[in-house]
């Protein structure tokens, strides 16, 4: 097996950067001050609360995960963002009203106040339904990149930053496919200099964020770095990116329940997905445009994990159909409802309801702490490019051109594992297992 890269030491305040401070990104900046403050734990984090096997099972070795990798520390971070909307980190997270004001926010309230959005790099050809005074003016695409680079710069300075890394929380834009502009970074940067409108806001990010050398994940089902071009140059700069999609709600649970089903080589015949949301988001995505980006993220999971072409006599008639809805009663708290035509021994039918009270951004809000660390690592190792064992965290896990994705969250979870035993310099863990009947 390859060799694990050295690591550098974690020291030192480490940027977080975050396009987009709406209700997942306050949930996340709050939510690390209250733990930092000892008012609240971080549940729901790898990172913060899990451990790792090593080794046989009769060695009873397992570390915390942050005791076996060397990862920085919450109080090493230092959060940024950009919004078009000028709102700072309280305001915007009583606007969201995920978290509870006199618990949790009214108490932090002098720190969230010190967390100001800069001026975005805001299109409203790529989100319909909001607009924002906060926002960059340039001649060109490729002004507003060296804008946002500047922004790195300065906020690294001015926060003693020797690293960063930065989270794309914005929200989802429109739906387009990879062009040509998207082809080469030569390509992309002359698109961005004629002013291209097929550069998306979010690749502007993730342009000037590889530039920096800054580890990118993107939060979003939009494309953003998912591009021929910024793969190339995030593999040449050695930086790592990550994407696309956090898998929060009823796609987690679409990834928990299917794997378990084909495990038993049960057939589904149906799985209608339907669910309300009543949050900025949902407000977003109640756009068409917007919503095509996200079902075609959320569609495709079932595919790859129940694999029709190979099993057609269980999975080839499969009726899959996603629907959002944008019920403002909600807010955050989004309700989502499937029902699986499953089928058993012999054909005979049968049906599985869920009914799932979830909360997006308490679910989210941990896998921004984590892609942050565990990103932030990944550039200490000198990992550029995709980073597949992050495929964990995303509903449309970003692999190269021909490699199709893991979306089996039982085979996601192994392979981050694995990938941390790898970087630790310890065994891979099989299970296999004959070694304790011998
Ligand atoms: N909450 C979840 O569980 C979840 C799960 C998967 C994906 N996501 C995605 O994460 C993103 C954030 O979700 P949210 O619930 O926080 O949404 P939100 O609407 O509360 O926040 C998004 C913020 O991004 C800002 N924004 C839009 N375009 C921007 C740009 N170009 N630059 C900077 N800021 C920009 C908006 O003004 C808004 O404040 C969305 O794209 C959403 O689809 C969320």
């Amino acid at each position: 097996m390859e060799q694990p890269p050295s690591i550098a030491t974690p020291g030192g305040p480490v940027g977080v950067l975050l396009p987009g401070l709406g209700a997942v990104a306050t949930t996340v900046v709050a939510g690390v001050e209250a733990v930092r403050r000892g008012l609240a734990r971080p549940f729901g984090s790898l990172t913060q609360m899990n451990t790792i096997r090593l080794g046989r099972r009769t060695e009873e070795r397992t570390p915390l995960i942050r005791e076996l990798v060397p990862l920085a520390e919450l109080d090493q971070l230092v959060f940024g963002a950009w919004d078009p909307i000028p709102d700072d980190a309280y305001d915007s997270a009583v606007h969201a009203g995920v978290l509870r004001r006199g618990t949790h926010l009214d108490p932090i309230r002098d720190f969230l106040r010190t967390v100001s959005p800069m001026p975005a790099v805001f299109d409203t050809a790529y989100v319909k339904r909001l607009d924002g005074p906060n926002r960059k003016r340039g001649a060109n695409r490729m002004e507003l990149a060296e804008a946002l680079r500047e922004d790195i710069r300065r906020f690294k300075a001015e926060n003693g930053c020797s690293r960063a890394v930065m989270i794309w929380c914005g929200s989802t834009e429109v739906f387009t496919r990879a062009g040509p502009a998207h082809e080469t970074p030569e390509s992309f940067e002359r698109a961005m200099r004629d002013d291209d409108p097929a550069i998306a806001p979010s690749m502007i990010y993730a342009w000037a964020a590889i530039m920096e050398g800054v580890p990118y994940a993107n939060g979003a089902p939009n494309l953003s770095a998912d591009l021929p071009a910024l793969e190339t140059l995030a593999r040449e700069r050695g930086v790592p990116i990550a994407g696309k999609d956090f898998k929060t709600g009823q796609t987690l649970m679409k990834t928990i329940l299917a794997p378990g089903l084909k495990a038993r080589m049960l057939g589904v015949q149906g799985w209608f997905s339907t669910n309300i949301l009543g949050n900025r988001d949902g407000e977003v995505l109640d756009d068409p445009e917007s919503f095509r980006t996200k079902e075609e993220s959320k569609l495709g999971v079932l595919d790859y994990i129940l694999q029709p072409q190979m099993y057609p006599e269980l999975y080839g008639e499969l009726y899959h159909k996603v629907r959002i809805n944008y019920y403002p009663p909600r807010g955050d708290d989004k309700e989502g409802w499937d029902n699986l035509d499953i089928f058993g021994w012999l054909g005979y039918p049968m049906q599985i309801k869920v009914d799932f009270l979830c909360r997006d951004s308490i679910l989210a809000a941990p896998i921004v702490l984590d892609l942050a660390l565990f990103l932030d690592l990944a550039g200490r190792a000198g990992m550029g490019g995709i980073q597949e064992w992050l495929s964990f965290y995303f509903k449309s896990p970003h692999t190269p051109v021909g490699l199709y994705p893991e979306h089996d969250l039982f085979i996601q979870h192994k392979k981050l594992k694995n990938t941390l035993r790898w970087l630790a310099g310890e065994e891979q863990i099989t299970h296999l297992g004959r070694e304790y009947y011998e």
